[in-house]
C-alpha cells in the first residue's frame, strides 16, 4: 500500500506535504500560461495619479524625464508594468480623446466631474500616455468613451493610434510629431456602464457594445465587454445573451470588484490606518471571496462561451477605504499597510490560480489613488507593501502555472473564519516559484512538504512587517520592504516552510 502510493506519487511527479496545511505541487500539469497581464495596474485622471503622481511637465523642478517623474519611471521599471489601463474609470466615459492632442496651449479645460470637480487641462493626453508606455516597457489598455462618446469618435481614436494607412486621423496624428502608430493591442468598449459610465441596463449596453465593436477593427486588437460590478451574474449572462456569441465581437468581459472592510459604499468603507483586528479580519474576509465571484462569472460564460474564447479581466481590483483626514475630497487617497501586502498576494493567488480563464488584471491605482504600489508628495516617493508584493511576485508573469492544491488551517477571528494560507506555483526555465500567504496575524504557519527529488532552494524573500498595521511614510525609514527569507529548508528531499504571521513569501526552488 504505501509502496504503490509512492509509485503514484512518483507518477505523478508531484510534491506532496503531509501535515494539517498541505500543499499539492502537480509538475505534471503544467501548460497554462500566467499571462504577465495579471500584474497589470490602472491608471486615471482622478487625484494625483496622473498629474504630480507621474507627469510633472517639462519644465518642474522634480527630476523628470520629458515630464515624467524619473524616480517613478525608475520605480516601475524594477516593479515591471506588463500593461496599464487609461484613462479611467469613470473619467474615460467624460473623455474626448481630440481634447488631449496637439500642441497644449491649444487644448481645452474641463471640469473632472466624477473627481473633485477640479480642471483637466489635457496636457497629459494620448501622446504622453502612450509614449509613456514605452518608455517603461508597458502594454497600453485605452478605455474607450461609450457614455457620452460616439461610435465615430472611438473609431477614429483607433485609427489615429494603430493605423498605417494614410487617412485624415494618421495624417493628424503624423503632424502632431508622431509618425508610426504605437503597439496598442486592448480596447476596453466602456467604463461600469452599469453605473458612472451611463446608468445603463445590461441590454442596451450589450447593443450599444455590437455596435462599437463593429467599427473597431485590426488584426490584433483585444475588445473588452464592460462586466459585471462584483457578484452581479445578471449582468454577465444578460451581455453574453445578447451578444449571442458572436465570433471576434469581444475577447474579454471586464469584472470589476474593490475590498471595502466594512462592506458598505455608503457610510465609513473603513480607515487604511489604524485599524484593531476586526478591520483587519474583515478586509481579507472580504478580498478571498473574490475567488467565489470569478467562479460564479466563470459558470455564466461558459455557458454562453464554452470554447473560452472570451477571457475575464479584472481591470479593477484593490482595497477601497476611507479617504485619508485633511485630503481632497474626491482624490480617493489612502495609505497602504502590511494588510494591503496580504490583500495583493491574496488576489494575485487567486488569479494566477485561475490563469486558463483570466488573462489581465489591473489594480487600481498605480500611483496615489486607492491601493497604489507608489505615493508621491511633491519630490519625496514612497514604494507601498503593494509595491513589494508586485515585484517579489513578478517571477510569475509569463511562467507556467503549476497547479497547487492546498490544504490549510483557518484564521478565526469573532467566530468566523478564513483560510489561513493562500498559495499559487509557477514554472519557468525549469525554476518553481511559490508564493504563500499567511492571514493569521498571532501565529507562525509550518508547511512541511516531501519532494519528489532533489530541489535546491535558489531564492526564498518576505514581505513583513512587526505589525500589520506598519506602512512606509514620507521622510522615514521603510518598515515594510522585501527581505531574505530565512524559514524555508530542504532536506532529504523534503520541503519545510515556517509562514510567519501575517507575510507573503516567495520561495524558488531548481
Ligand atoms: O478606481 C476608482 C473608480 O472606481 C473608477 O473610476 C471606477 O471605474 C470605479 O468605480
Amino acid at each position: 500500500m504505501k509502496k504503490s502510493l509512492l509509485l503514484l506519487l512518483a507518477i505523478l511527479n508531484v510534491i506532496t506535504l503531509f501535515s494539517q496545511n498541505s500543499l499539492v505541487v502537480n509538475l505534471d500539469s503544467t501548460g497554462t500560461k500566467i499571462n504577465k497581464e495579471i500584474y497589470g495596474h490602472f491608471s486615471e485622471h482622478l487625484g494625483t495619479c496622473i498629474y504630480e503622481g507621474i507627469y510633472v511637465g517639462k519644465d518642474s523642478d522634480i527630476p523628470n524625464i520629458n515630464g515624467y517623474r524619473k524616480d517613478v519611471v525608475e520605480a516601475f521599471k524594477e516593479m515591471k508594468v506588463p500593461v496599464l489601463r487609461w484613462p479611467g474609470g469613470c473619467f474615460a466615459d467624460t473623455y474626448h480623446w481630440k481634447d488631449g492632442i496637439g500642441p497644449k496651449e491649444d487644448r481645452p479645460s474641463i471640469v473632472n466631474v466624477f473627481w473633485g470637480g477640479v480642471t483637466e487641462d489635457n496636457s497629459f493626453g494620448t501622446h504622453e500616455f502612450l509614449d509613456f508606455c514605452e518608455l517603461i516597457g508597458t502594454e497600453p489598455y485605452l478605455s474607450i468613451n461609450v457614455g457620452s462618446g460616439t461610435v465615430q469618435e472611438a473609431m477614429e481614436w483607433v485609427e489615429y493610434v494603430t493605423s498605417y494607412s494614410q487617412s485624415p486621423m494618421t495624417e493628424l496624428r503624423k503632424k502632431n510629431g508622431r509618425e508610426d502608430p504605437w503597439d496598442v493591442k486592448f480596447f476596453g468598449i466602456g467604463n461600469e456602464n452599469w453605473g458612472c459610465g451611463g446608468d445603463m441596463d445590461p441590454v442596451y449596453y450589450a447593443n450599444l457594445f455590437r455596435n462599437y465593436s463593429s467599427y473597431i477593427r485590426g488584426n490584433d486588437i483585444q475588445k473588452v465587454i464592460c462586466g459585471p460590478s462584483g457578484g452581479d451574474t445578471n449582468w454577465t449572462e444578460t451581455i453574453l445573451k445578447t451578444l449571442n456569441n458572436k465570433k471576434n465581437l469581444a475577447q474579454g468581459l471586464s469584472m470589476h470588484y474593490y475590498t471595502l472592510p466594512t462592506g458598505s459604499w455608503t457610510g465609513s468603507k473603513g480607515t487604511s490606518i489604524d485599524f484593531g483586528e476586526d478591520m483587519y479580519f474583515a478586509t481579507l474576509r472580504n478580498t478571498i471571496y473574490v475567488d467565489d465571484i470569478i467562479n460564479k462569472h466563470l459558470a455564466v460564460m461558459d455557458k454562453y462561451d464554452p470554447e473560452g474564447n472570451i477571457k475575464l479581466i479584472v481591470d479593477e481590483w484593490g482595497t477601497w477605504y476611507d479617504q485619508l483626514p485633511g485630503t481632497k475630497d474626491g482624490f480617493l487617497q489612502q495609505q497602504n499597510t502590511v494588510r494591503d501586502a496580504l490583500v495583493a498576494g491574496i488576489n494575485l493567488n487567486i488569479f494566477n490560480n485561475h490563469a486558463d480563464r483570466i488573462s489581465m488584471a489591473n489594480v487600481a491605482q498605480i500611483v496615489n489613488v486607492l491601493q497604489s504600489p507608489i505615493l508621491t508628495r511633491g519630490k519625496e516617493m514612497v514604494k507601498t507593501p503593494t509595491y513589494y508584493i508586485f515585484k517579489m511576485y513578478n517571477v510569475h508573469q509569463d511562467a507556467n502555472l503549476v497547479p497547487v492544491k492546498l490544504t490549510t488551517e483557518d484564521y478565526s477571528y469573532n467566530g468566523e473564519s478564513i483560510p489561513a494560507v493562500t498559495a499559487s506555483a509557477s514554472e519557468k526555465d525549469e525554476i518553481i516559484s511559490m508564493t504563500l500567504t499567511n492571514a493569521n496575524p498571532g501565529k507562525d504557519i509550518t508547511i512541511d512538504c516531501s519532494l519528489g527529488k532533489d530541489f535546491k532552494i535558489t531564492n526564498a524573500q518576505i514581505v513583513t512587517s512587526k505589525n500589520y498595521t506598519d506602512y512606509n511614510d514620507f521622510g522615514q525609514d521603510e518598515k515594510v520592504f522585501i527581505s531574505d527569507f530565512k524559514a524555508g529548508k530542504i532536506k532529504n528531499k523534503k520541503l519545510s516552510l515556517k509562514i510567519p504571521a501575517h507575510s507573503v513569501v516567495l520561495v524558488q526552488m531548481k
